[in-house]
């Protein structure tokens, strides 16, 4: 459970191709939010310089770079996201409890914090069974963090409906990080995600930090969504303190 601000539990995702459009990004939306998601596709194109601007810029980096790999492999790269001093970098929970208990220990006397990818949030129930998974998205999902959080991880992504359960099988300690995040809009896209909610239903489930991506870039004046979406975490989060 968390005690950050507001500003703290909003992860922009930048999704974008390029170094200069990224940061026009953080300009423009650093008073709301206070941590910015480097993804593969801006990671590939820009490298480790965009995490230095980030921090010139006195804004959490979140490194989502999913890794998965093996055990070393692994090990080895959560270290260099800690040289980076990143806030938060994600592994895949399927990587297995080796790489996962090395990737836990990288980070036991560092400012970053794992987060284990549990299932997708644009995978649906028959994705899932399509690729040989065992039972519906939620039950992956609570074997996937259970695994990580026998491995010493703290930190899970998982959809916006599956934090209430995680948060009581887990307890306090947990870190619920959710994508999938959609305004109100009724009949409107979700785009490629399957297991979508809003920011306050994932909030009032017992989310610590949402990640949003398009619907605050592809909304008409981005600022001001990044601003609702931010009311909305505080109502949410004050009505669950009472
Ligand atoms: O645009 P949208 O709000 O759907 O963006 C969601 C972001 O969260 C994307 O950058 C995507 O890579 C990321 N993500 C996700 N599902 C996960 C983990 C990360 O959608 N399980």
């Amino acid at each position: 459970m968390t005690n950050l601000s507001a500003r703290d539990r909003i992860a922009f995702a930048l999704d974008v191709h390029s170094r200069e459009e990224a940061l026009r990004w953080v300009d423009t939306l650093q008073s709301e939010i206070g941590v910015f998601k480097v993804g593969l596709q801006l990671f590939i194109s820009e490298g480790p310089r965009l995490l230095k601007d980030l921090a010139e810029r006195n804004v959490a980096c979140f490194l989502d770079l999913k890794i998965h790999d093996i055990p070393a492999t692994v090990e080895r790269a959560v270290h260099a996201a800690v040289a980076h001093q990143v806030r938060y970098v994600t592994v895949h929970a399927a990587s297995g409890p080796e790489a996962l208990r090395r990737a836990a220990s990288c980070t036991l006397q560092a400012n970053t914090k794992i987060l284990a990818v549990t299932v997708l949030t644009s995978f649906s129930d028959t994705d899932l069974e399509a690729i040989g998974m065992m039972g519906n998205a939620n039950a992956a999902a609570h074997r996937l963090a259970r695994v990580s959080f026998d491995c010493g991880v703290r930190g899970f992504v998982c959809a916006p409906l599956e934090c209430a359960s995680l948060r009581q099988e887990l307890g306090p300690e947990a870190h619920l990080v959710t994508p999938g995040i959609r305004r109100l809009n009724p009949g409107g896209s979700a785009d490629d995600q399957k297991r979508t909610e809003t920011a306050t239903t994932a909030i009032t489930h017992g989310a610590d930090l949402l990640v949003v991506g398009r619907p605050i870039r592809e909304a008409p004046d981005p600022l001001a969504s990044a601003r609702s979406i931010l009311n909305e975490i505080e109502v949410a989060s004050s009505r669950n303190a009472s």
